[in-house]
């Protein structure tokens, strides 16, 4: 027998939120909702799916291998140069290359924990040794203990913010004296996969340490505010030669052609987007209330579309007895938070439901 490579073995790999169709199946429920993925259940926008149609028509050719419009698009808002930008078959193609083009086998790689179980694989899977570094009690990613436990050995540090699945920020003051410590010697690489829901002025943007040259990446996606987790695009800025590096590492075509016309519609499509922002954070303050007022502590004051609370009791049972009342949610198992739920903030009738479903599965013995 061939031997696979062991660092291979040691990779977990993903554990994903529980489908619709798979509870259903398997419980024998209907009508089930899912608010375990954190996908967006506003749906996307008519122009997106409209202009997704149209592209259809054009699926004999292959796509643009750098996405010219979409990327002037992004370079625009961001205020970068195009070629700052690269275009990603969602957010977990762009974190793999960061770690495919600058883990040697052997380097470190520090990331949070809790937070997404994405970093340590894409470190396992360069032969790195990835190290983590325990997450604020409050919420958030703790860049003092990130820059305490740096050494000579450290080439890649995962940053998230907001942090899945805590929902806290880190902030403007803490990035500056983070960069100020850490100097230039490791890749930094800021995961912002829910940044367009953050409302806290103190949010720390990282567009100006791209622009300055250092080793900074942000990482973008189109699957939560514009609900677009089904066509699979992301997006990153970096500096230049960073981006010229990942398209060498990158399959050309990774990102097809109907994910692109999303995207770039999507962007477009200002109006509605900002009506499901507006509207995901006011229903995340009052989910996290009505929480609080059940019973079930909040983690942290999230800046994400999710909220992540203290059910008390194992989650996993938890969450199947929320299951057999047709409501998925994610426990915070996988994130070694045992009694903690995450729950993807939703239209109000749907969170109304979520909400009568947890107070009948709260007084269960
Ligand atoms: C923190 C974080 N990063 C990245 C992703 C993956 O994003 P994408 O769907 O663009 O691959 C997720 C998805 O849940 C996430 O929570």
């Amino acid at each position: 027998m061939v031997e696979p490579r062991p660092e291979l073995l040691a990779m977990p790999g993903y554990t994903p939120g529980r489908s619709v169709a798979t509870v259903e199946r398997e419980l024998g429920v209907q009508g089930v909702i899912k608010l375990a993925s954190n996908e967006s259940l506003w749906g996307t926008s008519p122009a997106v799916i409209k202009a997704a149609e149209e592209s259809l028509h054009r699926l004999n050719v292959y796509p643009e291998v750098i996405a010219g419009d979409l990327v002037a698009e992004l370079a625009d808002r961001a205020g970068l140069a195009d070629e700052a930008i690269l275009v990603g078959n969602g957010a977990d193609e762009l974190l793999r290359l960061l770690a495919i083009a600058y883990v040697r086998p052997g380097d470190t790689v520090l990331y949070p924990h809790p937070s997404f179980a994405a970093y340590p694989d894409a470190a396992r899977l360069m032969g790195g040794i990835p190290l983590a570094v325990p997450t604020h009690p409050q919420g958030y990613v703790d860049l003092e203990a990130m820059a305490d436990r740096m050494d000579a050995s450290t080439r890649l540090i995962y940053l998230c913010n907001p942090n899945n699945p805590t929902g806290g920020i880190f902030t403007q003051s803490a990035w500056t004296r983070f960069l100020e410590r850490v100097g230039e010697q490791a890749v930094i690489v800021v995961d912002q996969a829910y940044r367009e829901f953050v409302d806290d002025p103190a949010y720390a943007g990282v567009e100006d340490a791209i622009r300055q040259g250092l080793p900074v990446a942000m990482v973008r996606t189109f699957s939560k505010l514009y609900g677009l987790a089904g066509a699979r695009v992301g997006w990153l800025a970096a500096t230049p030669p960073t981006v010229s590096l990942l398209h060498r590492v990158r399959e050309p075509f990774s990102v097809n052609q109907v994910a692109l016309a999303a995207a770039q519609a999507a962007l477009a499509d200002t109006a509605y987007f900002d009506r499901v922002r507006r509207e995901t954070i006011s229903l995340r303050t009052w989910l996290s209330a009505e929480l609080k007022a059940r019973g079930f502590p909040v983690l942290a004051s999230s800046q994400a579309n999710f909220v992540t609370f203290d059910c008390r009791r194992d989650a996993i049972e938890f969450t199947r007895r929320l299951e057999l009342q047709g409501v998925i949610i994610r426990p915070g198992t996988s994130f070694g938070l045992a009694t903690h739920c995450r729950v993807t903030v939703a239209p109000r009738p749907v969170l109304v439901r979520f909400l009568k479903v947890l107070e009948v599965v709260g007084r269960e013995p």
